[in-house]
């Protein structure tokens, strides 16, 4: 049996991200749920915001944001900057937290969030409830202890919470890599491994990544 339901957002997980902007001077956080990267190259993102938000006027006014990937241990900030708004409140000084300056974009970071990406707005559209901000992703700012020792990007480190109907989640354990399910299993082996030398042209190859 399965039954049908009137039309609505069930996309599930999502990344509830904090999405910093306005000023140094004066910053805001907006957690987000509704954000997706659009295209890897150039490499865009977008994120839709209702109207009403008070981080609404500040991305339209100055066109930057951050897209901040929340961790465990942003939780209670990642549902606060959610609830509260930026009109009533410092959410940073609230919160103890702290605002770190983009390379590219004037708009702040949030120091807490190990990963981040500094976004400008190239189009804006509005769809009903929200507008859908389509950005370029023109930097991304990695705190070091994300990199092994060969610059390898491990965001397993991180702790990165997810959202799904109306509940945070942390991540749960690895069951699979990009490629696995045509990846050639070596005899007495129980998980499939990369064929020495290098993989071989197929799903495995970036070109084939989302
Ligand atoms: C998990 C979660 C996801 C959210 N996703 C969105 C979203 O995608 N778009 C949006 O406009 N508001 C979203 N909100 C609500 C805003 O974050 C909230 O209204 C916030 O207080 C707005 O802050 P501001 O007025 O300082 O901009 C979400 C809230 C939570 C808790």
């Amino acid at each position: 049996m399965r039954e049908v339901w009137k039309g609505s957002p069930l996309l599930a997980p999502v990344a509830p991200v904090l999405v910093s902007c306005g000023s140094m001077e004066r910053p805001n956080l907006i957690t987000v749920g509704w954000v997706g990267i659009v295209s890897t190259q150039p490499p865009r993102l977008s994120i839709s915001i209702r109207p009403e938000r008070y981080s609404y006027g500040l991305i339209c006014e100055s066109g930057e944001f951050a897209v901040n990937l929340p961790t465990r241990a942003l939780t209670r900030a990642v549902d606060w900057c959610g609830v509260k708004s930026g009109r009533e409140v410092d959410k940073f000084a609230a919160l103890g937290l702290h605002a770190l300056e983009g390379s590219a974009i004037s708009a702040p970071l949030l120091a807490e969030s190990p990963a981040a990406m500094e976004c400008r707005v190239f189009e804006r559209i509005p769809l009903g409830s929200h507008d859908l901000f389509l950005a370029d992703i023109l930097a991304v700012n990695l705190e070091s202890s994300l990199l092994d020792e060969k610059g390898k990007l491990r965001l397993e480190r991180a702790g990165l919470l997810a959202y799904a109907h109306g509940e945070y989640y942390t991540l749960g354990k690895r069951v699979g890599s990009f490629g696995c399910s045509v990846r050639k299993r070596r005899p007495g082996r129980t998980s499939p491994k990369a064929p020495a030398g290098g993989r071989k042209k197929g799903p495995g190859n970036s070109r084939n990544r989302p």
